[in-house]
């Protein structure tokens, strides 16, 4: 198993050299390094015996069927898109994890066929709503997304086009209800793994996220002739809010709340801001906490443009509950990792995955691997190579207990 750890390091490694930027790992949907990434897992895959299809979503999937056998499907796989200045684990380890997983479901010849998807987009970047790839796979994709701009007012369905795709096949990249289950190997991208001394935990449930976007609108004017009582400064005007923001998710027990994109109009050190689009990410395990945050931090948002006399704009770019993982998949895991001699750390996911889509559709569990300093979204994000050895070793228990199960 050490060189198949060797290997997913390696293979990581690679990938994260196909960005979008020299020197730092952005690689968002669809652009130009996407295809770079296609290119070197298809021909993972076609040396692997796999069948292998872009859908209309520009998901890359890959189908292990053992020879002579209707088996039933397990469906793995994670996301190849990354925040800018990304880490080169977030995704796609959980891809070339997936590939190892289908040599070891090969070389036990189990009854079990394996379909791998290298999803498009997760993490939202480039068109502002995250999912893209597996809302279409889980057949949630709304055509109404094609039309969302990208900042150089690119559209969905023209990027598609561009990479060389048909956006009017989106709906065939929809699963039909046969798979057995999916399974996505991810980083936890906290601390609580590295804190426990420990290499892996299953994932218990994935909390729930809010997405959205206010637009202070105030007045631009001079920063040197405008006396400050006359000024509806946009600027300020978010600044008062982002602090209110934090202070409302350290009150909250289990509320993660985060403005990570502030977009200033004109944006010049001697001009007062006349518009500022700020973004919000709003995250709990439990949705009433999560709802009740959101229209307390709306309006905090509405007092203070009205106070200040801006007018104030709200846009949603997701609202997605949390997910509960499946309690059999998902036991099969800790039964793998007590099999394995390692202690069985249950927790739920702050991040968002795929597998919160796909569950809609399917059964489905994740299984972490530790994240050494708890950093992700990151450089610095890492991986061990003693902790990928135990995801394949667990792998290896795992896909012969679900062949079992559904042989
Ligand atoms: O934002 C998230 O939770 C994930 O990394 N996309
Ligand atoms: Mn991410
Ligand atoms: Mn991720």
């Amino acid at each position: 198993m050490r060189e198949s750890a060797l290997r997913v390091l390696e293979e990581c490694k690679q990938i994260a050299a196909m960005s979008e930027e020299p020197g730092r790992i952005t690689r968002r949907f669809l652009t130009p390094p996407v295809h770079k990434v296609h290119a070197h897992v298809r021909g993972r895959m076609e040396a692997m015996g796999m069948a292998v299809r872009v859908d209309g979503a520009g998901n890359l999937r890959g189908l292990w069927q053992p020879r002579g056998t209707a088996s039933r499907r397990l469906l793995m796989g994670s996301h190849i898109d990354t925040v800018p200045n990304a880490g080169a684990y977030d995704g796609v380890l959980g891809v070339v994890m997936a590939l190892e997983w289908v040599q070891i479901a090969r070389d036990l010849e189990l009854p079990l066929a394996v379909e791998v998807i290298a999803f498009s987009d997760e993490e939202g970047v480039r068109f502002g709503v995250p999912f893209i790839g597996s809302r279409a796979v889980a057949g949630r994709f709304d055509r109404a997304l094609l039309d969302l701009k990208d900042s150089e007012g690119v559209t969905l369905e023209a990027a598609i086009r561009a990479f060389g795709l048909d956006p009017d096949r989106i709906g065939e990249a929809a699963m039909d209800g046969s798979a057995a289950g999916f399974a996505e190997i991810h980083i936890e991208q906290g601390p609580e793994l590295d804190a426990e001394g420990l290499s892996l935990a299953v994932v218990t449930g994935i909390v729930g996220q809010t997405r959205l976007t206010l637009e202070f609108a105030g007045q631009a004017n001079h920063a040197g002739t405008t006396p400050m009582r006359l000024r509806h400064d946009a600027l300020a005007a978010a600044a008062e809010w982002i602090t209110a923001v934090e202070s409302l998710a350290l009150a909250t027990d289990g509320l993660v709340a985060t403005v990570g994109k502030v977009i200033v109009e004109p944006n010049a050190d001697n001009v007062i801001a006349g518009a500022v689009k700020a973004s919000l990410d709003v995250r709990h395990a439990h949705d009433a906490v999560r709802a009740s945050a959101v229209e307390k931090l709306a309006d905090g948002a509405n007092a203070i443009a009205g106070r200040r006399g801006l007018a104030l704009q709200r846009t949603g770019q997701l609202d997605q509950p949390a997910v509960p993982m499946d309690e059999r998949l998902t036991s099969f895991l800790a039964d793998a990792i007590e099999a394995e001699g390692m202690p069985v750390k249950q927790m739920p996911s702050g991040a968002g995955h795929d597998a919160m889509v796909m569950a809609a559709r399917v059964p489905t569990a994740m299984l972490f691997l530790r994240s050494p300093g708890g950093i992700s979204h990151h450089p610095a994000e890492a991986v061990l190579e003693e902790d990928v050895e135990a995801a394949l070793r667990v792998g290896r228990r795992f896909l012969q207990r679900l062949a079992a199960d559904v042989g």
